[in-house]
């Protein structure tokens, strides 16, 4: 492998991916495992993740699944814990990605919706990025990539709830970034368009209207993330902390 290869490669590092039972999270940790990572995959229920962690364990791969609703503030330490002592050493990536949507008119969202939208999107990526940067400010090192989405950067019809949730990650991304600089710590978002997942099974029906706002006439899959992924996450973006960078097909250049 030539130097600059290396520098994706992330032999010896260990990764903590929230939201880890299905879609962009769990691709992201096979990823990660691919190029020589040890991952911990957090999710609600991680009993869902047994058969994954045991293929990925098959395969050569170091893995773990641990228990975390990133809405239970008292479990987000026990949960970090957990993965480091499963893994058997510090972990120096987190991917915050547990994530929910809301679609429905601005007048109509309950407060329920609101507070299930807003405690998942930005609470639970807030103190799940507060328990990482501790541990990783104690040895000077670690990057947090924030994913936030494309509705965070611009304004779309029914995602009040969504939308100003993702706008406010990646704000507490560059107020993050700011305050860890110096301690070794990078913290960077990703904004994604729509990729198919289970969550884009919200806009059922209304998908060729989408399409016409995306430049490149295709819907995303979670492996279009891939490169930005792993330019954060390892030394290739050494130098890189606060940015946003869209992967989105060019939606946002022509959002209307
Ligand atoms: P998904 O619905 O497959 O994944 C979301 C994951 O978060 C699920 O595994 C779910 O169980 C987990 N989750 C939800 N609430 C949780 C909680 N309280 N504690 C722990 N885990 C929880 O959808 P997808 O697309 O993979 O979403 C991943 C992230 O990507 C989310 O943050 C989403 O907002 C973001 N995103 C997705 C886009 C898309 O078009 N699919 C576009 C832009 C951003």
């Amino acid at each position: 492998m030539n130097a600059q290869a290396s520098l994706f490669d992330l032999q010896g590092r260990a990764a903590f991916i929230s939201g880890a039972s299905s879609g962009i999270g769990l691709h992201t940790a096979r990823m990660l495992a691919g190029t020589g990572a040890a991952v911990a995959l957090a999710a609600r229920r991680a009993d869902r993740l047994d058969a994954v962690v045991a293929d990925m364990r098959a395969a050569g791969h170091r893995a773990c699944a641990v228990t975390l609703d990133v809405t239970d503030a008292a479990a987000i330490a026990p949960a970090w814990q957990e993965a480091e002592a499963a893994l058997g050493q510090p972990i120096g990536i987190l991917v915050n990605n547990a994530g929910v949507i809301h679609v429905e008119r601005f007048v109509e969202q309950s407060p329920e919706a609101v507070s299930r939208v807003f405690d998942t999107n930005l609470k639970g990526a807030y103190l799940m990025a507060q328990e990482a940067a501790r541990c990783m400010v104690q040895r000077g090192e670690g990057s947090i990539v924030n994913i936030a989405s494309s509705s965070g950067l611009r304004a779309g019809g029914q995602m009040s709830s969504y939308g100003a949730s993702k706008a406010a990650l990646i704000h507490l991304t560059q107020i993050m970034a700011l305050e860890l600089a110096g301690k070794g710590v990078r913290v960077n978002a990703i904004a994604p368009g729509n990729i198919e997942t289970d969550m884009h099974a919200e806009f059922a029906g209304i998908e060729q209207g989408i399409l016409k706002r995306i430049p490149m006439r295709r819907f995303g899959k979670p492996s279009d993330l891939d490169g930005a992924m792993l330019l954060l996450a390892s030394d290739a973006g050494r130098y890189m902390t606060g940015t946003v960078i869209p992967v989105d097909g060019g939606q946002v250049l022509s959002w209307m």
